[in-house]
């Protein structure tokens, strides 16, 4: 067995509501996905705000390896976090805890989802793009600690069918990749 393979999700993974009890694991990979990572208070303000937000781990291997979030604003659901322990990444996983970020926006109406994502961060911005976020704005110096600036992405028309067999796609393609069926790269 090669080492990837000893590290690749050897199921599909599953996914629960963050609690209190999920931080500790939560903080370690947010400590190595960000450069200006939320602390343990950001993390417990936002659990305690209710219907207003969705916070969800992904597991594998018995343990948290990604996890997520949402702000529910009206009608739209700005993504406020999301992460997959650096170990695990470019195996699908992202794409998965996307795909049920997208999932949940549906099931809750929403019409569009937002986010923010730093100008430098290329892969954020391709896993947003397969998704069919778009490039809506700059939001100039937004990160204070660097100073970069952020692109401001849109999903539009959550709801459609056409974006609801986009994501039964995406989800089958994960699933191939983590059955080592490969993606043709
Ligand atoms: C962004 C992140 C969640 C993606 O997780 P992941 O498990 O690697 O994502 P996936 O394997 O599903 O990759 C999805 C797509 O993203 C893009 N992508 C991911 N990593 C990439 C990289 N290093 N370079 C270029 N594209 C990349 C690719 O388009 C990829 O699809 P492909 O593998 O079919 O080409 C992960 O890189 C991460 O945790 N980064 C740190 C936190 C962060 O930046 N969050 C976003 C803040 S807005």
């Amino acid at each position: 067995m090669t080492s990837e393979e000893a590290t690749r999700p050897a199921e599909a993974p599953g996914f629960e509501p963050m609690r209190r009890r999920h931080l500790p694991a939560v903080l370690r990979i947010e400590h190595r996905a960000h450069p200006k990572p939320w602390s343990l208070g950001v993390f417990n303000s936002e659990l305690s705000q209710g219907a207003d937000r969705y916070y969800v781990v992904m597991r594998a291997q018995g343990r948290v390896v990604g996890y997520g979030g949402l702000m529910f604003v009206v009608d739209e659901a700005h993504v406020t976090n999301i992460a997959v322990t650096p170990e695990l990444r470019r195996r699908g996983l992202g794409s998965q805890l996307l795909a049920h970020l997208v999932r949940q926006a549906r099931r809750r109406g929403c019409a569009s989802m937002t986010l923010e994502v730093r100008m430098g961060n290329e892969a954020a911005q391709a896993m947003y793009r397969k998704f069919g976020f778009v490039a809506a704005g700059v939001r100039r110096g937004y990160y204070p600690e660097t100073g970069e600036d952020a692109l401001v992405m849109w999903l539009y028309e959550v709801g459609s069918e056409e974006l609801g067999r986009r994501l039964g796609e995406l989800e089958a393609l994960e699933r191939g990749r983590e059955r080592g069926e490969g993606t043709g790269h």
